[in-house]
């Protein structure tokens, strides 16, 4: 992620101080740090853009953060986050700029990349997807027999549909009112099962595909769009089975029922997908930062394009945030820096994301693509093997259903976890009865007791409890597990956004912390080329044994399966 010449992380001097700072640190629980350090929240803890980010319950004190804060500094994060944001070549193995930045950019802003105006291109294709949002919208869009699209579905896979899914769900209740109705889905993945389920369900006539593929060329998605594709034609043209349905051309039916989203705008005319339906973004756009422009079609389509535009206004703050407020009181660099904390000097290599909010159902499996595909790397920039750890095993769910689910290990597993615990602190203002407000307010209140009080057990263990007596082994808390909580003023267009850019921000300093490149992935090709490989022999194509003994024998269970 750096210069050329950059010393690897553990060569750096801040580094060694840590180290020898996290001997004396690692012994010390958090209780004791609590009990020594009454104004905690008041040193850990920063406001921005609606965010309020406490990193009070981190097994650190202010000669780790100092420390960290150096290293920051040494590893040259100033300089770095000013080259992401000009569109500097950044991401080093592909050669191109990573300006998912430029997408929030407010139309009068000014970049110039490379001889190109970045800003006026990314408003121009806002306004082309805005105009499409708009006719469907009004229920202009006509599906090839004449009736206005009902379903949408996104076919798109990781960046390609994690994000959309994440916010269409998080930001359901903004849906504008007096438009056509519209429904939005998403279906995945390549075994089709989710499609499946759609096209039982609903009428060919009246259903609307977006293709989402920066690459174009993915085999689930594309899988996926072939089996929607024949499925339209087969019941809406002439031999069709839909009885009210008039006879019409492939063309037409490919034409009003498929919209295309990508950087290739030769392969989706190759696939069949017109030109005036095509959308587009650029190669400097990574697929896990996408959902700021066409790809957020979907997102637009549930919550209106002003809504749209106030996801990005929240995403920019955080941006202008990121690029002018200095390190020590910067939310990204101090997210990113708790993980260095954790992971590289107290050898904590695990990381739970647990929302109190079920709108943000997603937002943990949008995180683990964000997060594990960015960061999932062991060699740095430069191409040599790193010899420390670098992104954390993360995962999560909705923090209360994980109550009921792996807690258990949180609080008396053998693993070191660290957690996010993520909330709105208002809810439920906008419901009209005032019977179910009050109820649902209640419900909040019940949310938020039970995210604070799960990162206070976490913390302190035992002694959360006052009246402490003695108990046997199997009902005891060691605590001393660390936490983060974010807390949004409330979740809308622009907090969302806030939050993401937050996160988004957060890897990319780990990255030039550890000096690798947040913005390829390369390690999921050879699973893809191997899988090809794999399909020929599972379609009699390919030599069955060339493969291991499991391999063959699962092949031939599948084979057997088939014959039944
Ligand atoms: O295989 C990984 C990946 O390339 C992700 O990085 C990407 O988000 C996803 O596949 C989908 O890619 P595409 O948008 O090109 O279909």
């Amino acid at each position: 992620m750096a210069a050329s010449s950059r010393a690897t992380p553990d060569t750096l001097p801040a580094w060694q101080t840590l180290k020898h700072h996290a001997e004396t640190l690692q012994h010390v629980h958090l209780k004791t740090l609590f009990g020594t350090e009454p104004s905690r929240w008041e040193s850990f803890t920063r406001q921005v853009a609606g965010l309020t980010l406490d990193l009070s319950k981190q097994r650190w004190d202010d000669d780790t953060l100092e420390h960290l804060l150096a290293l920051a500094e040494e590893a040259g994060v100033p300089g770095a986050i000013e080259a992401l944001l000009s569109g500097k070549r950044v991401n080093v193995s592909e050669n191109r700029p990573a300006l998912h930045t430029a997408l929030r950019l407010p139309a009068d802003a000014t970049l110039e990349v490379e001889g190109d105006d970045v800003v006026t291109d990314v408003h121009e294709s806002l306004a082309q997807m805005d105009r499409l949002v708009q006719r469907l919208h009004a229920g202009q869009w006509r599906g090839a027999t004449g009736k206005p699209i009902r379903h949408v579905v996104n076919l798109g896979v990781g960046g390609s549909d994690l994000g959309p899914l994440m916010v269409t769900h998080a930001l359901a209740d903004y849906q504008p009112e007096d438009i056509h109705p519209l429904e939005v889905h998403f279906a995945s993945t390549m075994d089709g099962s989710q499609l499946a389920d759609y096209l039982a369900r609903f009428n060919p006539e009246t259903t609307l595909f977006v293709l989402s593929s920066k690459s174009f060329t993915t085999i689930d998605t594309l899988s996926n769009a072939n089996t929607a594709r024949d499925w339209l034609i087969g019941r809406l043209s002439k031999h069709g089975e839909v009885p009210s349905a008039t006879p019409v051309s492939a063309e037409l039916i490919i034409r009003q029922h498929f919209i295309g989203v990508s950087a290739s705008p030769d392969k989706m005319t190759e696939w069949g997908i017109t030109p005036d339906h095509q959308l587009m973004f650029w190669e400097w756009v990574g697929g896990r930062y996408s959902l700021w422009g066409t790809i957020g079609l979907p997102i637009a389509l549930v919550v209106g394009m002003d809504n749209f535009r106030e996801l990005l206004a929240g995403a920019h703050a955080m941006d202008r945030h990121f690029q002018e407020a200095p390190l020590a009181d910067n939310l990204p660099v101090l997210l990113g820096l708790a993980g260095i904390w954790n992971v590289n000097f107290l050898d904590i290599r695990a990381h739970s994301i647990l929302p109190y909010d079920g709108r943000l159902e997603y937002f943990a499996a949008y995180l683990e693509q964000l997060e594990m595909e960015s960061n999932g790397k062991s060699v740095t920039s430069q191409g040599q093997a790193v010899n420390y750890s670098t992104c954390p095993v993360l995962w999560g769910q909705l923090g209360p259903n994980a109550q009921h689910a792996f807690y258990q290990l949180l609080h008396q597993g053998t693993q070191p976890v660290v957690c996010d615990f993520i909330a709105p602190l208002k809810r439920y203002d906008e419901v009209d009865d005032q019977d179910t407000r009050r109820h649902l307010k209640a419900q909040h209140r019940l949310a938020l007791a039970n995210c604070f009080a799960q990162s206070r057990v976490l913390m302190l263990g035992d002694d959360a409890i006052d009246d402490d007596g003695p108990r046997p082994e199997h009902k005891r808390y060691r605590g001393n597990q660390p936490s983060t909580t974010v807390l949004l003023d409330k979740l809308t267009p622009s907090t969302l956004g806030s939050l993401i850019a937050l996160y988004e921000h957060k890897v990319f300093v780990q990255a030039v912390i550890w000096d690798i490149n947040p913005f390829d992935q390369w390690g999921v090709e050879l699973g893809k080329q191997i899988a090809t490989d794999t399909q020929k022999i599972i379609d009699h194509q390919g030599d069955l044994t060339r493969m291991d003994a499991s391999t063959r024998r699962l092949i031939e269970a599948f084979w057997a399966a088939e014959q039944e």
